[in-house]
């Protein structure tokens, strides 16, 4: 496994991936933010989860929905370290970049070339390496 990204697939992974993180994001649970996210993941047995963020009263316990995939990845037995792929959806114009501490959960669980992509409802699009929006994250080792 290479540990530079390849962002020559980025129109393909949108392709497989878009559909199901805009169809989580429907089911985001936004009460305070009006802000609906949606995430979707491939494995590496090409399976794939999605998540939106939920949000709570208690503000800080909301989830987003980039932890919320990850979350339900792992839950159905995906190797942590071992996912490649990871989309963001925002509606909109504008693609959004994920918050700091998605970053540091997805810099556990994506493997070190891993392609990040944020898109939205125009052609708005981004994309990084887990190096560029996680460089030297907290471990224990
Ligand atoms: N949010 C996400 O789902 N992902 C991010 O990376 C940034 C923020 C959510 C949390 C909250 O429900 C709403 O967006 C506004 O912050």
């Amino acid at each position: 496994m290479g540990q530079s990204p390849d962002f020559s697939k980025i129109e393909s992974i949108v392709e497989a991936l878009k559909p199901a993180a805009v169809e989580a994001c429907a089911n985001a649970h936004v009460v305070y933010s009006n802000f609906p996210v949606g995430s979707a993941l491939k494995s590496d047995n090409e399976a794939v989860f999605a998540g939106c963020n939920v949000e709570n009263a208690s503000y800080g316990l909301t989830i987003c929905a980039e932890r919320n995939a990850l979350a339900q990845a792992v839950a159905n037995g995906v190797v942590p370290g071992s996912v490649r792929e990871l989309l963001i959806y925002t509606p909109g114009e504008k693609a959004h970049t994920p918050c700091g501490a998605c970053r540091q959960v997805m810099q556990e669980l994506l493997s070190d070339d891993a392609v990040i992509i944020s898109c939205c409802d125009t052609d708005h699009q981004r994309s990084w390496g887990i190096s560029d929006l996680m460089p030297d994250p907290f471990r224990f080792s």
